[in-house]
């Protein structure tokens, strides 16, 4: 999964370039900078690689999202579709944005059931947020067919998937906007920070200002004699992280590649032990493959199975008891905690009712994550390493099966 396993001279290099010019501001000082706009060539190449019109690098993934459902006009009192497995980042940008998160099922995808989705559509939705999770696609060919049928535009969350296709389109190029985070454990990484692509040249424009206190960019006028449509806030980008981001985005064939290889390894030794099933990879050659995705039988079985696993060193994630990206576990959801003293967002809300969510709501998703065990695949994997994980997984099997 992370970039920094592959930090070398080329990172070096493009940072040193952005401290020769002391610059490390996205925007103006252009006599100053000699030409270096580290920031402004990231997005260009992403954009470029992804094959989408317009991008625009922010601060972190969690910030692309809070920029995007701006950029949209998504309001208070207006719900968000999303999923109940993701990062709390995707429903908490949603709050964020004085809207209401709404959770709907994954399948064998690990990511959003369309069906469900469908269910959930209410003539309060402003938009819909699947999620590309742990490195694969989202069933997103029939997520859009839905939405387009709702006239509901769709953000997609590929903050765990740059670099991903689907039929040999990118990730991120399917819904209104695309966004993807380069945290410190992402597939690139640029420390924080994020990136939006839209081929829509509006959502552009409200993404840019909004993500800069409302300043236009105009390539003719002054920063600081333009005009403001609206306020925003500081969602910016600064020149060391677009420095790192050139370096990590022309790796990023690389890693994927080197991911794939020890993801393959690790997943033919599995594919050994009848009754172990793997995650519905929609088009294997689009997976980043930043993570292998296997069943147990049961959930006694999964728990047994890690456990001689974790005795090895070497254990799976089991979401189940993950706190941070499993919706049975955001108890904060439940019982309505805040920092707010009007208990907003979940008390005096502007629909007019309180909401809380029950624990209970997504039984498929529980369902499915009882059973669920999860390798994080490195670029990096020795063969010892390897050697050792397969000894761990045959003591795993004998114990269990
Ligand atoms: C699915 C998802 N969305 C959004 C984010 C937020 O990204 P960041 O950590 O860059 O704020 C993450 C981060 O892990 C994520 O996994």
């Amino acid at each position: 999964m992370p970039g920094f396993e592959v930090f070398g001279e080329e990172e070096k290099k493009e940072i040193s370039d952005v401290l020769e010019t002391g610059v490390l501001f996205r925007y103006g000082f252009e006599k100053e900078r000699k030409g270096i706009w580290k920031v402004a060539e990231l997005e260009r190449r992403f954009a470029s690689m992804c094959g989408a019109s317009y991008s625009l690098a922010v601060s972190s993934g969690s910030a692309t999202l809070r920029v995007a459902l701006a950029a949209l006009g998504v309001s208070p009192g207006d719900e968000v579709i999303t999923q109940g497995f993701t990062f709390i980042a995707t429903w908490e940008a949603i709050i964020e944005s004085g809207a209401t998160p709404v959770f709907a099922e994954v399948d064998d995808t690990l990511c959003m059931e369309p069906a469900d989705l469908e269910r959930k559509i209410t003539e309060r939705t402003k938009a819909i947020i699947p999620v590309h999770m742990i490195g694969a696609q989202a069933n997103i060919k029939e997520i859009m067919t839905i939405a387009n049928r709702h006239g509901i535009p769709v953000i997609e969350d590929t903050a765990q998937a740059a670099g991903g296709t689907l039929d040999g389109d990118y990730l991120g190029t399917f819904g209104a906007i695309g966004i993807f985070s380069f945290d410190p454990v992402k597939t690139m990484t640029t420390g924080e920070g994020g990136m939006i692509i839209t081929s829509e040249k509006d959502l552009y424009l409200n993404c840019s200002a909004f993500h800069d206190h409302g300043h236009e960019h105009l390539p003719d006028v002054e920063r600081g004699l333009d005009n403001r449509r609206f306020p925003g806030f500081n969602f910016r980008m600064m020149e060391l992280q677009g420095a790192i981001g050139l370096a990590q985005l022309a790796k990023l064939p690389f890693i994927i590649q080197e991911q794939k290889k020890n993801k393959e390894k690790i997943k033919k030794m599995l594919q050994r032990i009848e009754g172990i099933t793997f995650r519905s990879i929609l088009d294997p050659d689009g997976d980043t493959a930043t993570f292998l995705a296997f069943f147990l039988p049961d959930a006694q079985k999964a728990r047994r199975f890690n456990q001689v696993l974790s005795k090895n060193n070497v254990g799976a994630i089991y979401y189940k008891d993950n706190t941070w990206h499993f919706y049975p576990n955001w108890h904060e959801l439940f019982k309505g905690t805040t920092l707010c003293k009007t208990g907003w967002p979940f008390k005096n809300n502007i629909r007019g009712a309180d909401f809380l969510y029950r624990k209970d709501a997504l039984p498929k998703t529980e369902a499915l994550f009882e059973r669920l065990l999860v390798f994080p695949i490195s670029v990096k994997m020795p063969e010892e390493r390897l050697a050792h994980m397969i000894t761990a997984i045959e003591a795993a099997a004998q114990e269990v099966f």
